[in-house]
């Protein structure tokens, strides 16, 4: 079966362009079919890029990627970031979204959880996780993140209010020096964990 999160969707190839406006700029997506959220702006993701903490010298995580939105965002207001998903369709998607928004200080990398940022350190994580992939892939994402995180890092992450908010702010209670809710609405929360 193919979901979003597989390495190689199988459903035929369409595409879609979205133009939305976030945080005072405009940029142009281009969907997929295959990829996370096909057409559309996912309305967690939208709660996250419109609150997520961003800093100048910055240098940002954007854990399962997808079509590239947080990231591509969060590159107009950070020094440098990097973008990773399992999804080959997703990578190659983010790639030329990279382009299409004239974006040069980030880049997208292949490969699974952390893999392809090994032995690397952000001052922020940011991820909309892939909750159908499961609990312990959640929880990889969640207990990892400090050995990829300056001390004082932050791990932004959006999570549906009744699918996995109360585990995901436990999980970074136990693993984190302070956690915040930092936004909610539609019914998802963003937490900030500081590392
Ligand atoms: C909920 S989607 C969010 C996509 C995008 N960030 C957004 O907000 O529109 C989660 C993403 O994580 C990716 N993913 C799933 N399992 C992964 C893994 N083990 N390693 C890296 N990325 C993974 C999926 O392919 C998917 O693109």
């Amino acid at each position: 079966m193919s979901h979003y999160y597989s390495q190689e969707p199988n459903v035929p190839l369409k595409t879609k362009m979205i133009e939305v406006f976030i945080r005072g700029e405009r940029f142009k997506f281009i969907t997929a079919s295959g990829v996370f959220s096909f057409g559309k702006l996912d309305r967690g993701t939208e709660l996250l890029v419109n609150n997520m903490i961003l800093e100048k010298n910055w240098r940002v995580l954007d854990l399962g990627c997808g079509y590239g939105v947080i990231g591509i965002v969060a590159s107009r207001f950070v020094d440098y970031v990097v973008m990773t998903d399992i999804n080959k369709r997703a990578v190659s998607i983010a790639k030329k979204n990279l382009k299409i928004n004239n974006v040069k200080n980030a880049e997208v990398r292949w490969g699974n959880l952390y893999e392809p940022v090994k032995g690397e350190m952000f001052h922020s994580i940011i991820t909309n996780p892939p909750v159908h992939a499961g609990k312990d892939v959640l929880r990889e994402i969640v207990i990892n993140a400090p050995h990829y995180l300056y001390d004082e890092g932050v791990l932004q992450i959006v999570i549906r209010t009744n699918q996995g908010a109360k585990y995901i702010k436990g999980l970074m209670e136990e693993n984190f020096k302070e956690v915040k809710e930092i936004a909610k609405g539609s019914g998802f929360r963003v937490y900030a964990g500081i590392a």
